[in-house]
């Protein structure tokens, strides 16, 4: 044999003993099963996020990660988060500043990070249960004879991750990812992605839009209204005198 084949050989041998060692069950094994409901009507909202962890470890000592991104006609309020914290809400990472006035088309999308312990359910699986309010942002008024004046919002899924005291090793380690660390995101810390699938579509909000046909129209109205308001205090302030 050609020194080239052998060495091609012993990287093969290598890698073999790779795939069968290397492994690491948390990771591969593990799957996030994620369902959402969004409660109530209108631009405030209540967004429940039910994750449903199946596992041949034991999760006892794992915290999850979950990692939602919020699209421009959303947001979420860091303040009111906090505010929720000793209610039950969840720690939580918001990397960036939120401006919740702003409408749609000045917005950017919002990473949020939710640090939530899982817990053991009566079939085996592990519970994750966090509903957090949401809002819509206002949507640029629009034509109403060339457009709908409704606009879905659409909030994706999110990443689920695990980060465990006494599972996994180096395999898991070496599948690690960089994310924040709980429960306040100062620092990076490793963290394993699972699978994460769901068996329904993404939750979305229908946020009814400004018709700039009805502009005139509104204006007029409260003109009129200003007006006559002010006609009936002058008529008043004059029957006194
Ligand atoms: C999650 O919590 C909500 C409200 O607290 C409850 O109605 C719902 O049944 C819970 N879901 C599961 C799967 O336990």
């Amino acid at each position: 044999m050609r020194y080239a084949d052998l060495y091609l050989l012993s990287l093969l041998a290598l890698q073999l003993r790779l795939c069968f060692t290397s492994t690491c069950p948390l990771v591969l094994k593990t799957n996030a099963q994620v369902e959402r409901r969004l409660l109530n009507e209108g631009f405030h909202r209540d967004l429940e996020t039910t994750v449903f962890l199946s596992s041949p470890e034991n999760l006892q000592s794992c915290i999850a990660l979950v990692k939602d991104i919020y699209p421009p006609g959303s947001y979420v309020d860091p303040n009111q988060l906090r505010f929720l914290k000793p209610f039950g809400g969840p720690d939580f990472y918001i990397p960036q500043m939120i401006n919740v006035e702003t409408p749609e088309h000045f917005s950017p999308r919002i990473m949020a990070y939710y640090f939530v312990r899982p817990h053991p359910m009566d079939d085996g699986r592990w519970l994750i249960n966090m509903t957090i309010p949401v809002h819509f942002r206002y949507h640029r008024a629009r034509s109403g004879t060339s457009h709908p004046l409704e606009v879905g919002v659409r909030l994706p899924h999110p990443l689920i991750m695990l980060q465990c005291e006494d599972v996994g090793g180096d395999a898991c380690r070496a599948l690690a990812q960089l994310e924040p660390c709980p429960p306040s995101g100062r620092d990076q810390c490793e963290w394993l992605p699972v699978h994460t699938f769901s068996t329904s579509e993404a939750v979305m909000g229908i946020i009814p839009v400004g018709n700039t046909d009805l502009l005139d129209t509104v204006l007029v109205t409260t003109t009129c209204v200003t007006a006559g308001a002010t006609l009936l205090i002058l008529a008043s302030l004059k029957k006194k005198t």
